[in-house]
């Protein structure tokens, strides 16, 4: 709108600078002249302050983990276009360079049995366990192609691995649906697969009219029900009682309905680069 302003400025004065050939007005003119361009400089270091200030905070924070080529795990802040730049937990040693944390389950130590507006602003500790929250991950999903990578250990120490090389979450009057999961590779097994297409549901907000989320005591793109919950009740030990059947942090074609995992990391990263880093 100022650049509009500043071009209707600029046709007057013009408008008026030609009509200087009858000389008893051109006192007038050039007095007129004089406060347009003084108005005129000001919209235009107006301008100029607009465009540096959206210049600054796209160059000063990358717009993901990726872009800021770090080498080390921690925490910087990301700005994606739509959104006011904001910290993430970047990881660095699991699956190479580049990843953004999108979720992380390491010691039970945060309630995941929450609300839908938690999840859709996000909640936890970056650096411990956390959900990034709906929206941000619409955003961050729709700047640019992402693949998904999911980080799985169990009580024993042992780790497996689901990836997708394609990975778009809807907004929120979609509720958030998993709109795409690209092609799978991993030895973890395919559990995210069934729950393409589904709206996010919570025990406030459930969109499978079945109870999904307060069933299995989590959140996620439940269908009917789940093959993966991963946002569920974090059993110590692994183990849980039958009659809790998939209520665990579960991912059922690795360890099946009746374990949970000791630690879960959900991992994002810009597809295009990729071939930069290993795995
Ligand atoms: C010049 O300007 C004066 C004052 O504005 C006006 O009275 C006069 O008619 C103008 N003359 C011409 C030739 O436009
Ligand atoms: C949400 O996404 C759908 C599908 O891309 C689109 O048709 C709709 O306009 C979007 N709604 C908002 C509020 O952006």
């Amino acid at each position: 709108m100022s650049c509009n302003r500043a071009i209707y400025i600029l046709i007057f004065l013009f408008g008026n600078l030609a009509n200087c050939g009858n000389s008893s007005s051109s006192t007038n003119i050039y007095e007129n002249a004089e406060q347009l361009i003084s108005s005129l400089n000001k919209e235009l270091s107006k301008l100029r302050a607009d465009f540096s200030a959206s210049k600054t905070e796209e160059t000063v924070h990358p717009p993901s983990c990726l872009a800021a080529m770090i080498n080390t795990n921690g925490i910087y802040t990301i700005w994606v276009p739509g959104l006011k730049p904001f910290p993430v937990a970047c990881d660095t040693r699991t699956a190479g360079a580049g990843w953004t944390v999108i979720q992380r389950r390491q010691d039970g130590s945060e309630n995941f049995y929450r609300s839908w507006s938690e999840y859709q602003t996000g909640f936890g500790q970056l650096d411990g366990e956390f959900f990034i929250g709906l929206e941000k991950l619409h955003y961050i999903t729709n700047a640019e192609p992402y693949e998904l990578y999911i980080h799985l250990e169990d009580f024993d120490g042992e780790t497996h691995y689901a990836k997708y090389d394609r990975f778009v979450v809807a907004n929120e009057s979609d509720s958030y649906a998993l709109s795409q999961l690209g092609r799978f590779t991993g030895d973890a097994g395919d559990s995210l697969r069934y729950h393409v297409g589904k709206p996010f549901s919570t025990f406030d907000n459930d969109k499978t009219g079945q109870n999904c989320a307060l069933a299995n005591v989590g959140a996620w793109w439940y269908n009917h029900c789940q093959h993966s919950n991963l946002n569920g009740q974090y059993v110590v030990g692994g183990n849980y009682e039958r009659k809790l059947t998939g209520r665990g942090i579960c991912w059922k074609t690795w360890r099946g309905y009746d374990y949970g995992y000791k630690h879960t990391q959900m991992m994002i990263r810009p597809r295009c680069r990729s071939s930069f880093s290993r795995s």
